[in-house]
């Protein structure tokens, strides 16, 4: 199936913009460096699905979270980006269907949804492109 281009040069650090890829919405999000410290701080203990941010993201590019905007529940387009701020209580996405929180590297935190939300194949082509699947 195709991949797609984007142009990530828009997104200043703290915002995001929702794509779509495969039919599924895909959410890319320039973190801030608090964000990033906030992911860091998280023991793995703590989390249901265990990953660090380094692990979501690219060496170098740990700023670029790139998901898909799938909840792992029971697929709900989770809020965060764009129309209903709503970042939830570990400040990454919340699924408004039935509760689930997602922190700032978008793992699962609280709610029913099992695993973190998926990093979809992706390459950075350059510094201000990428290219999703
Ligand atoms: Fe997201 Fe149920 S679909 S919490």
């Amino acid at each position: 199936l195709a991949s797609i281009e984007v142009d990530i040069s828009k997104i200043a650090p703290g915002q995001a913009i929702k794509t779509s890829w495969r039919k599924q919405p895909v959410f890319i999000r320039n973190l801030t460096p608090k964000e990033i410290s906030e992911a860091n701080a998280v023991p793995l203990s703590e989390l249901r699905d265990p990953q660090t941010l380094a692990e979501r993201t690219k060496p170098g590019k740990e700023n670029w979270l790139i998901t898909l905007g799938v909840c792992t529940h029971l697929g709900c387009v989770p809020l965060g980006v764009g129309e209903g701020e709503n970042r939830g209580p570990f400040g990454g996405y919340f699924c408004p269907c039935h509760g689930s929180a997602y922190d700032t590297a978008a793992r699962i935190r609280q709610g029913p949804a099992p695993l973190n939300l998926m990093v979809p194949d992706y390459e950075f082509n350059s510094d201000t492109v990428v290219t999703i699947g």
